[in-house]
């Protein structure tokens, strides 16, 4: 059901997306003009409906859909590779995850949407202009009060408190790891994203030296494929390169044998 307050987008038969903030009043959409609130409120999510003389499908959001319209400042995390992140810190509703760097806040919906509503993102970041940006993101997703943002510089922040996962997405996350150490609690999860292979070679070095386990480095390679009557193949255009993942679990320090 399409309540007042839901963020949705309007799907019309060229695929493209007109969002909104749904009230059950008039509403100005960019791109469109004003349209009647009042016929949407209430219907199903995914109802056709006709606005302005023409009809769309009113759609909620999900995660990749919201990643995808955020506005967007440094390189953010593309959906393949924040649900490998997700996926592979095991998270679920209740943990506590320590971000670094927040960037524009595309990491930090998926890792809001797995932990909520009993759970909690801390994220650090460093740049006051970012950490703003990404909590506009993070409101208009209506995620923020699953969030707690702090400035400041995550090699030295002292978080006041365990974290059951941490994931890193900022140039030199070896540098990090003196601090995350005193941060993730024993058993905890790791990951890391970087663009490129010397800073894989740079974390998982510093993950082996603190004594990390398990410690992996993939790369996703994803394509889309193009279907048409007759002919199926990869499309030509599409997404290269973005980054590695580092995966690692830490141990406890408790070493009774
Ligand atoms: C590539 S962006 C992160 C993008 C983000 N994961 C997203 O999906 O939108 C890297 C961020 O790390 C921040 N950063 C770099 N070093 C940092 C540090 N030591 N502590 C906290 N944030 C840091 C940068 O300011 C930048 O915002």
């Amino acid at each position: 059901m399409l309540s007042e307050g839901d963020l949705i987008y309007l799907l019309d038969d060229r695929d493209r997306r007109f969002w909104l903030q749904l009230h059950n009043d008039m509403m100005k959409v960019q791109g469109l003009g004003v349209v009647d609130g009042s016929k949407i409120v209430g219907r199903s999510d995914g109802s056709l409906v006709r606005l302005a003389g023409k009809d769309f499908h009113a759609f909620k959001a999900t995660v990749v859909q919201l990643m995808e319209s955020l506005e967007r400042g440094p390189q953010i995390i593309t959906p393949k590779d924040a649900a490998t992140v997700v996926f592979r810190l095991g998270l679920k509703a209740g943990d506590v995850v320590l971000e670094a760097g927040v960037g524009s806040g595309a990491l930090t919906m998926a890792l809001l949407s797995s932990v909520m509503p009993t759970g909690k993102v801390i994220s650090v970041e460093v740049r006051d202009e970012f950490a703003h940006r990404a909590r506009r993101n993070i409101e208009r997703a209506g995620l923020a009060p699953y969030w707690d943002l702090r400035i400041g510089d995550v090699k030295s922040l002292d978080l006041g408190t365990m974290v059951d996962a941490v994931a890193l997405d900022m140039p030199d996350p070896w540098q990090a790891l003196d601090n995350i150490d005193r941060i993730l609690r024993p058993g905890g999860c790791f990951s890391a994203f970087v663009p490129n292979t010397n800073q894989v070679e740079g974390v998982v070095t510093g993950l082996r030296e603190h004594g990390y386990l398990e410690v992996d480095a993939v790369e996703n390679i994803q394509r889309r494929i193009e279907v048409h009557p007759g002919g199926v193949r990869p499309a030509y255009e599409n997404l290269g390169h973005t980054g590695y993942l580092v995966f690692a679990r830490k141990a406890a320090r408790d070493h009774q044998l």
